[in-house]
């Protein structure tokens, strides 16, 4: 291997590398599949590869077009125009579409509150809905092109409120409920956003997370918002400042059933959504529409292998980029039924997920690793208890996924009838890329098997040479697809450096990973400074940014420990400010700033005090030696160019 990641333990690379298992796909689902065997597969990657124009432009009709669009691709790296002169709306194909059919009738969402309450919307509903709160944003200011921030719990008036966006052409800016107010503050300003949309709060393992109250807080310095739309959710008392604030539920009452879909560019904006990177600044992801929609689309179909009789569950939070694309975008532009749950997995008890599989007949449910590490270590008396028996496809995202808890997954979970799809993507490339397609790819466990059509993928060096089976390298995609990001908000410069500068000429994924002798990849997880924590993605220089704005602390480094549960723990060694002296009180207290800063899931899990960090004579952080430290507490390897010894030394003992 020539990448070590640090984000996965050696000895679950080493299972993976032993892992010779091999799961044919079940006969029923081959026969009835919308890709029906690997020939069939083989076909449309040769053809999608081969004349990518002519194969895009058919899987293309699969969107309602206003205007056809006149080239498929104009490609000028860094920079993709997909379906340029085309015009169209997400909203139009999330929702009108099916109007015209007995679909208009059929559930489009079917939520489930944490505390019990269930809400289901057709399609019919739901475009009365989408039309109304339309009407609300242009009412309140809001046109073409304006960024709206949304900051909400996982209530149907989320969807709701972004669908409204795409149909004006607002662009929206989900800012995942969990985020502090700093952290929500910074990416409203990011963006410029000109409202926010937001609920008096949500629920979450029986207590209220107050969404508003850090609303209020963000509002203090956020000088681009004029506005704020309040969803009653919890009914809890809250604070609506006359003139700037205002109830959804009164502003709904007022405005007309129905709103003409704007007639969108195929590269307008339709959404911007943060994530972490390497430096301390989230970076804003910007997808257009056409493309997006077209390939969140079309994964959502062969890799879910969707049919109208399905209730599909992906557990992923709307906050993130898998609850936009397989919660949001794809499944309701193919016109499937989305369950939707507010809430926590073990409340009020550790089967709630089983409880809402048997309640709603749930036939395909998407989860994150994780989640079902947690669940393994609830063990199998919760899934147990419940008829799971309506399931028939199995989904995994966000991390590598273990050989065992792939095979617990498949057991427990799957009874041996469900394919299991390991789908590999990022929030940067919008749709899924290598993924099974359940009626066709034999599976291995701890694999994400193939590329989809239409995606060109190789392991390189560093210096581009592409490296020859089981030989460890750098993932990297090889040509455009519709669904990539088009750039980084605000920052060109920055998207193509990261992205298209690593490795001369292509994409670079940040992932390591090796392709064994059937070409099926196995990823291995971050090879930069992003860890993967509870299947969150988290730069260590955000940790790091948030540790020092702390009085106390002088430097701080952080780093990625494996874990069983949570893929990543945080780590940080911190040094103090003169005068400054480690304590017990002190460790807690810089949790508790880092939680502020960023949100809970940044809480470091181990704070350690350091009198320095090691460095190398250049002045940068030695982090592999961190990493090895806090994963082992033993530093093997060259530590030649450390600056100072007995830096190290000092670690060691702190460690003892
Ligand atoms: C990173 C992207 C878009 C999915 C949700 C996370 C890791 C994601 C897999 C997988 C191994 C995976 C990668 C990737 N990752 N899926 N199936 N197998 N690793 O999106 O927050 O943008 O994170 O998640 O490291 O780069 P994200």
């Amino acid at each position: 291997m020539s990448t070590i990641s640090p984000d996965r333990s050696t000895s679950e690379i080493k299972s993976v590398l032993h892992e010779e298992r091999i799961f044919p796909p079940p006969e029923d689902f081959a026969r009835s599949a919308h890709i029906r065997s690997m020939e069939e597969y083989e076909r449309l990657y040769a053809e999608s590869l081969n004349s990518p124009e002519t194969f895009w432009a058919r899987m293309a009709e699969k969107l309602h077009w206003f205007t056809r669009w006149h080239t498929v691709l104009e490609w000028n790296l860094p920079h993709a125009r997909w379906f340029v002169g085309g015009t169209l709306n997400a909203s139009y194909n999330c929702v009108d579409r099916h109007l015209n059919s007995w679909r208009r009738n059929k559930a489009a969402i079917i939520w489930e509150g944490e505390p019990g309450e269930v809400r289901t919307l057709t399609y019919q509903q739901l475009y009365r809905e989408v039309c109304r709160f339309a009407n609300v944003l242009k009412r309140m200011g809001i046109s073409r092109g304006d960024r709206v921030a949304i900051y909400m719990p996982m209530v149907p008036e989320l969807p709701i409120a972004m669908l409204a966006c795409a149909r004006i052409g607002a662009t929206h800016s989900v800012v995942f409920g969990g985020f502090s107010a700093e952290a929500l503050r910074d990416r409203i300003n990011d963006a410029r956003c000109k409202l926010v949309v937001t609920a008096d709060g949500g629920w979450r393992r029986g207590s209220e997370v107050r969404l508003k109250a850090a609303v209020d807080e963000a509002l203090q310095q956020t000088p681009s918002v004029e506005r704020c739309i309040v969803v009653r959710r919890t009914g809890s008392p809250v604070r609506m400042e006359p003139g700037r604030d205002f109830w959804w539920h009164e502003l709904v009452e007022t405005v007309d059933d129905h709103c003409p879909p704007e007639e969108l560019d195929s590269e307008h904006p339709l959404y911007i959504l943060y994530t972490s990177g390497t430096t301390g600044k989230p970076k804003g992801i910007l997808h257009t529409t056409g493309g997006y929609l077209l390939q969140t689309a079309l994964t959502t179909e062969w890799v879910f292998d969707l049919r109208d009789e399905d209730i599909y569950w992906c557990t992923a939070d709307i906050g993130w980029v898998t609850g936009h694309s397989y919660v949001v975008y794809g499944p309701l532009a193919n016109g499937a039924t989305v369950l939707m749950y507010e809430g926590a997995p073990n409340y009020p008890e550790p089967d709630r997920f089983w409880e809402l599989i048997e309640r709603h007949r749930v036939t395909i449910f998407y989860t994150a690793p994780t989640a079902i590490r947690s669940f393994i270590r609830w063990g199998e008396q919760w899934p147990l208890k419940h008829d799971l028996s309506s399931l028939r496809l199995l989904g995994s995202v966000g991390e590598p996924i273990n050989p065992e808890a792939w095979m617990w997954y498949r057991e427990v979970i799957g009874k041996g009838r469900c394919p299991i799809v390991d789908t590999w993507w990022q929030t940067e490339t919008g749709a899924i890329m290598i993924s099974p397609l359940p009626g066709a790819t034999p599976t291995k466990p701890g694999s994400a098997t193939r590329p989809l059509p239409g995606v060109e993928a190789d392991i390189r060096t560093k210096d581009g040479r592409s490296v020859g089976p089981n030989e460890g390298g750098y993932l990297v995609i090889t040509r455009p697809w519709p669904s990539m990001m088009r750039t980084i908000w605000g920052d060109d410069e920055r998207y193509r450096k990261q992205y298209w500068s690593e490795i001369e000429g292509v994409y670079f994924t940040g992932d390591g990973a090796r392709r064994d002798e059937d070409g099926y990849y196995w990823v291995m997880g971050r090879v930069d400074d992003v860890i993967n924590v509870s299947g969150h993605r988290l730069g260590t220089a955000e940790v790091e940014s948030a540790l020092v704005s702390h009085e106390a602390v002088a430097e701080a480094a952080v780093v990625g420990r494996p874990d069983e549960i949570k893929g990543s723990a945080i780590v940080a060694f911190v040094t103090l400010e003169a005068g400054r002296t480690p304590s017990e009180e002190l460790r807690e207290e810089l949790k508790r700033h880092v939680v502020k800063e960023i949100g809970a899931l940044a809480r470091p899990d181990e704070i350690r005090f350091t009198d320095a960090l090691p460095k190398t004579r250049s002045g940068k952080i030695m982090r592999r030696l961190l990493r090895e430290l806090a994963a082992s507490g033993v530093v093997r390897g060259d530590t030649t160019t450390l600056e100072d010894f007995s830096v190290l030394e000092k670690l060691r003992m702190e460690e003892e």
